[in-house]
């Protein structure tokens, strides 16, 4: 068997185009046929189906998707590479979002560790992971910036902000591109949909557009990424996937974009919906020549664009240069060399440990009122709520091979940390009865803290999963009410894939933790930090509203004319509720506390080419070692466009003794604080510049300097 391996990889070797030049050859070989085959990409059921292995043999498919398996892999690549005329390898794709099997936290809930180096070994271990079963090709990371938590998606990105988003984003490339290919999508704009209604249009301005929503892609492809995946929406009357100024002359043209782009799932067919094709054929025509060189799902490139090519409405040039975009992809994996790409996955140990460690960095403690957290390992604990016994729902909405089996609950982690726990379910996800929170009162009364863990199912935020409310489904708000009603102290504990309005929790409960989906360590990982055994130090990507009218509700927001004023009525701000989130972007507190003070600027004024560091000594002024992010953000205080309050442009995670002071430097280069000018290029004007610097985006010392030209 082995040996019948061996041979048939030595011919591939012998028939393989090794260098640029042979790329060329092999394009001059291919008839039209083979060269749109190589653009079409099929999800297949776990395994190829027979017509898709005879498209393979025929050489009309460049890829499949959702093929599970080396054993399934392996027979279709061997059929691409032996039986097809020109023996050209597939691409195997898959949506390893946030793990393969060792499932890590939802991207959001790792965003908010704002810790890159941990999203880049999350992301190396779910590639190698992933490569061991077969899988060569990601479509991840999803770098959309969402500012609307009613957009289920909010759950895969990293949350609002587009300096963050861009190490996320660059971060995550590295990692998986050790193992496999990446790709950053959906570009762009996506998470710009109106009302938060998925897959609705957007109106985005260009400036917004290259100053917000383009930041991580752009990061994801100065860090080499491979593909872009263009998105469903249109942008102001332009659908992305049909969209030549973002496809072509911005990703191509001004980026230098040496990758391909993939449509999504039948994007390319939507193109009619949208209203821009009245025939198969003229939306992907459409679709080819603004740049999207790989058609998922729509068969449309392979079906309907011959006949166009042959009749010149479609330069067979474009065809050539996406074919040739593919093939270079494919070169550079290696795959015309190793087509079968045998990897072995990391120690299933090393997955928990990574898993565990990132899980507890991601978890964010909202409030701790009286220093209710940490709770002692001793007495009576009454676990509450939905998901207090789930294994299921901490996979989060995209959990590709993850298992409910392979899940620790919140539970069971708490089990492992103190002895005498009474567990009652008290209701469901979003049901409405009522049954059982007569026994999950009864649980709270006999103890001495009662720890509620409520949220969202995993598919309720995820690919259409928009929300219109965003309280806790359900009746999980009676239940809390009516436990925290006994009297015994209450630890919310959340599980949701987006920011959720907690107005009741937030006044009431004493102890609020945001766990979001944390993978398979969900339950260790939220003891450790219930007990003590790992300070929670992450800090919201996101801005968590009061209420929903507050929504869009984010940071970086500009000042207007009329910036609220509570003793003017005729300011920016709403009659009936504070104009503030209720928990602001970058918020996050410790069980340690951290003060700041001396912040000083290395210079007063500063050119375009230079850098200016901020210094600030950092405190621990509790009574345990923490973690504290330092945060520094810049306001552009006059300029010829009108800029946001605040923006994030450096950060650090400083770990403290207790009693420790730092000095900690931020760096930040004064040609990063461009914006988008007048004449809609890219800009750094002279004047003055306030920094701030503190633990979150509404608190901070503050500094100036001048910009001199
Ligand atoms: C999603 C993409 C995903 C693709 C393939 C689409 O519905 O929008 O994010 O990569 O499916 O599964």
């Amino acid at each position: 068997m082995s040996h019948v391996r061996h041979v048939l990889i030595l011919t591939v070797l012998l028939a393989a185009p090794a260098s640029a030049q042979n790329l060329d050859s092999l394009l001059s070989r291919m008839t039209l046929e083979e060269k749109l085959g190589q653009l079409n990409l099929l999800s297949a059921g776990g395994r190829a189906s027979p017509e898709q292995m005879q498209l393979v043999r025929a050489g009309k498919l460049g890829g499949l998707f959702n093929v599970m398996g080396a054993e399934n892999t392996t027979p279709v690549q061997r059929i691409a590479v032996t039986e097809s005329r020109l023996k050209i390898p597939l691409l195997f794709g898959l949506d390893v979002i946030h793990g393969y099997r060792a499932i890590f936290p939802i991207p959001l809930g790792e965003a908010s560790s704002f810790d890159p180096e941990a999203a880049e070994a999350t992301a190396r271990a779910a590639g190698q992971e992933a490569a061991a079963f077969g899988i060569n090709w990601t479509y991840a990371p999803m770098v959309d910036i969402a500012r609307d938590p009613r957009w289920g998606r909010i759950a895969e990105g990293s949350g609002e902000d587009p300096y963050l988003g861009s190490l996320m984003a660059a971060a995550r490339v590295r990692g998986f591109q050790q193992n496999i290919f990446a790709t950053a999508k959906h570009f762009a704009g996506y998470g710009a949909a109106e009302a938060g209604r998925e897959y609705n249009e957007t109106e985005i301005s260009e400036r917004t557009m290259r100053e917000v929503y383009l930041p991580p892609f752009k990061a994801a492809v100065d860090a080499g990424v491979t593909s872009l995946m263009s998105a469903f929406n249109d942008v102001a009357g332009v659908p992305a996937s049909g969209n030549a100024w973002l496809t072509d002359t911005v990703l191509r043209r001004e980026w230098r974009f040496p990758g391909f782009v993939v449509s999504d799932w039948t994007s390319v067919a939507e193109l009619i919906n949208h209203g821009i094709a009245g025939s198969q054929a003229e939306a992907g025509r459409r679709a080819l020549t603004a740049g999207v060189d790989m058609d998922m799902q729509s068969s449309i490139y392979v079906d309907s664009l011959a006949a166009l090519v042959q009749s010149n409405r479609i330069p067979l040039a474009v065809v050539d240069s996406a074919v040739m975009r593919i093939l270079r992809a494919k070169q550079r994996l290696g795959l015309f060399r190793d087509p079968y790409r045998a990897r072995t996955a990391p120690p299933a140990t090393e997955l928990r440990a990574l898993a565990r460690r990132v899980a507890g960095e991601s978890i964010v403690l909202l409030k701790n009122e009286r220093s209710l957290l940490p709770l002692a390992k001793a007495g009576t604990i009454a676990v509450i709520g939905p998901l207090a016994d789930n294994k299921e729902e901490p996979l989060g909405p995209w959990h590709t091979q993850g298992r409910a089996e392979d899940v620790v609950s919140v539970l069971q982690g708490i089990k492992t940390k103190v002895q005498t726990v009474l567990y009652a379910q008290g209701s469901g996800i979003d049901d409405t009865s009522k049954a059982g929170f007569a026994a999950a009162v009864a649980a709270a009364r006999q103890a001495k803290v009662a720890v509620l863990v409520l949220g969202e199912r995993g598919d309720m935020s995820g690919e259409a999963a928009s929300r219109s409310s965003l309280g806790l489904p359900g009746v999980q708000e009676q239940l809390l009410e009516a436990v925290a009603a006994t009297g015994t102290p209450v630890v919310l504990v959340l599980m949701n894939g987006r920011p959720l309005i907690l107005e009741w929790a937030s006044d009431h409960v004493p102890a609020i933790v945001e766990t979001w989906f944390l993978g398979i360590e969900a339950g260790n990982a939220t003891a450790d930090v219930l007990f003590g055994d790992v300070n929670p130090s992450a800090r919201l990507p996101v801005t968590f509203p009061r209420v929903l009218g507050q929504v869009p509700l984010y940071y970086n927001h500009r000042n207007t004319g009329r910036p609220p004023d509570a003793n003017n009525k005729y300011t920016s701000k709403y009659i009936d509720v504070p104009v503030t989130p209720r928990y602001p972007f970058g918020y996050g507190l410790s069980y340690t506390t951290f003060g700041y003070s001396n912040l000083k600027l290395s210079a007063a004024r500063a050119r375009v080419s230079d850098t200016i560091t901020a210094t600030v000594t950092v405190t621990n002024s509790g009574g345990r070692e923490g973690t504290e992010v330092v945060q520094l953000y810049v306001r552009d205080e006059v300029a010829s466009v009108s800029r946001p309050v605040r923006e994030l442009k450096a950060f650090r995670r400083v770990t403290l003794k207790p009693g420790e002071s730092r000095a900690v430097d931020l760096r930040v280069a004064v040609r990063d604080l461009w914006f988008i000018g007048l004449d809609m290029k890219p800009v750094v004007e002279p004047g003055t510049f306030r920094v701030y610097v503190g633990p979150n985006s509404a608190e901070g010392l503050e500094a100036t300097f001048e910009c001199i030209p």
